[in-house]
């Protein structure tokens, strides 16, 4: 009887700590792995908001986040508003959305942040100063500080303020639960703490390098390194962000990224997914499906000023007669190919960055880590890709590292285009056709000085001799593509 007694307490004492157990154990899993990712049926939201499934890996959690800008305002660029966020980076917040354009949200367990594809690819442009901005989504970024906002998540890391004691009370004035406080307190905190640092160690050569600036982003150098694992040699590419217009003008031609190491579109799409730290389970593939084929048909935006359509037909014939069309102009056989360093000239720091080692390390890595079909990813070219020049007027500032301001200086000799402007503002220059990058406001963004490595403005010396009203012509002509 004693003995039945006992085994009974026994089990009511075993059964309260399995459901204690069961209860904790949902709620850890709750709290740290139930994944939610919102789905966007509407491919635009979906660039702007949608994830590729990077936070499973490399997601930094939301609430946090959200109180950096705040707990860490010092370290914000001067002058910046910490109540206005991430703006100070030149992110865009639309109305009563509590992320920006460019950072996608999901849940795995906590919310978690990441960037999306229109963190880079996502233009925009004003008419006049008192104007708000359009948008083109797939256009090339100008206004994003990707470097700078990592640099202030890294600064803010290794501060003695990234701690429970600073950022839990100012995350509750957003909303706190008690459970959800302990998880952050003892491991999400500390974790994050040490992931940002673990981040920040691997892209440390970026310290030793000129700065990008908003618009450019150092893509290659992590696939050099890190996937690759070639030693570090003091490379520099800081390509501008190429523009996703009617990609299927493209297909044929085989060459995407400034240098064409890749053959096609979806390579270009995974390669993106992985740089942004997604492990090939959780990539989404309909969505990136959806996404490729709406840039492999949207339109390319119409120039928005008036056009003298007698001269750009005259400046047709310029385009025909001095060569441009031979080597740029869309459904000509040449157009679309790699042109040889030697022969266009420009800065060869982005194309000496991949070697014959980064191209057979990071092959042999992709397909050993993510199983990958392919027979190869990325390979070795001998220069940059003529690009097709359809939104032209979309992509200033020119050349893969956005080196020259206008079309106008595109068609001066190398050594009379500006040897230092501001990249950054995103007022419209319709007489030179460019961004407006001189004077006070351009001033109060990003110093371009062509005099630094990876910045030279030289090269792609076509058209510089032709008469003035030749290169007024083509530039007519140039608004029309
Ligand atoms: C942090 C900035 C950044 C983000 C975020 C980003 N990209 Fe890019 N992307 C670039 C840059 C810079 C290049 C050009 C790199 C080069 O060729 O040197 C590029 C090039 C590409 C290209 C090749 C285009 C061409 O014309 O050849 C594709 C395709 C692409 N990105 C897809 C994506 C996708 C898909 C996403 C979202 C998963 C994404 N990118 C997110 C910066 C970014
Ligand atoms: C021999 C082939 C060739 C000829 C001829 C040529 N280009 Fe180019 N063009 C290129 C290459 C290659 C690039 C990319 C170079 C780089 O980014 O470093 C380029 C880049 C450009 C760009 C910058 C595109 C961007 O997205 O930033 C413009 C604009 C341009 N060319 C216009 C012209 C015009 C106008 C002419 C005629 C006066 C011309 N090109 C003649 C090969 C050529």
């Amino acid at each position: 009887m004693a003995a039945s007694r006992k085994r009974r307490i026994l089990l009511g004492i075993l059964g309260v700590v399995v459901v204690l157990g069961a209860g904790l154990g949902y709620l850890v899993w709750d709290g740290l792995f139930r994944r939610e990712a919102p789905r966007f049926d509407d491919i635009r939201e979906f660039m702007k908001y949608g994830s590729v499934g990077q936070e499973v890996t490399a997601g930094i959690p939301f609430k946090v986040w959200q109180v950096l800008p705040e707990v860490c305002a010092d370290k914000l660029p001067a002058g910046a508003d910490p109540a206005k966020g991430y703006a100070a980076f030149g992110f865009v917040y639309e109305d009563g959305k509590d992320i920006p354009i460019g950072i996608t949200k999901s849940r795995i367990g906590f919310d978690r942040i990441s960037l999306s594809c229109a963190a880079c690819h996502n233009s925009h442009y004003r008419a006049r100063p008192e104007d708000a901005p359009t948008y083109f989504l797939s256009g090339t970024d100008t206004s994003f500080y990707g470097q700078r906002y990592f640099n202030f998540l890294f600064a803010c890391a290794n501060d003695a303020r990234f701690a429970p004691a600073t950022l839990l009370p100012a995350m509750e004035k957003h909303g706190l639960g008690t459970f959800e406080s302990l998880l952050f307190r003892f491991l999400i905190i500390p974790k994050m703490k040490d992931e940002l640092l673990k981040v920040e160690k691997r892209l440390s050569w970026w310290y030793d390098l000129p700065e990008a600036g908003p618009g450019r982003w150092i893509a290659f150098n992590d696939l050099k390194y890190h996937f690759a694992k070639q030693p570090r040699d003091g490379s520099i590419g800081n390509p501008d962000i190429p523009t996703m217009f009617n990609l299927q003008l493209r297909e044929n031609i085989k060459t995407y990224h400034w240098d064409g190491f890749t053959d096609s579109l979806d390579k270009a799409m995974q390669n993106a997914a992985v740089g942004a730290g997604a492990d090939e389970p959780a990539i989404p593939r309909d969505d990136l499906n959806r996404l490729r084929d709406w840039w492999l048909t949207q339109p390319a935006p119409p120039y928005p000023f008036p056009v003298d359509q007698t001269l750009a037909a005259q400046g047709k014939q310029v385009w025909e007669a001095a060569g441009c069309a031979g080597c740029h102009a869309i459904g000509r056989p040449t157009a679309g190919r790699v042109i040889p360093i030697e022969e266009i000239g420009t800065d060869r720091h982005r194309y000496d960055l991949i070697t014959p080692g980064t191209v057979e390390g990071y092959n042999r890595e992709a397909k050993a880590m993510y199983g990958w079909p392919q027979a190869w990813f990325i390979r070795k070219t001998e220069g940059y890709v003529a690009v097709l020049l359809d939104a032209v007027w979309l992509r200033a500032p020119y050349l893969h590292n956005g080196s020259v301001p206008t079309l106008a200086d595109l068609l001066k000799p190398p050594a009379e285009r500006p040897a230092v402007f501001y990249r950054g503002y995103d007022l419209y220059d319709p007489v030179h056709v460019g961004y407006v990058s001189t004077g006070p406001e351009a001033e109060k963004q990003f110093r371009y000085d062509t005099a630094l490595p990876g910045n030279g403005n030289q090269g792609h010396a076509y058209g510089v001799d032709l008469p003035a009203e030749e290169k007024t012509a083509l530039i007519e002509y140039l608004k029309t593509l």
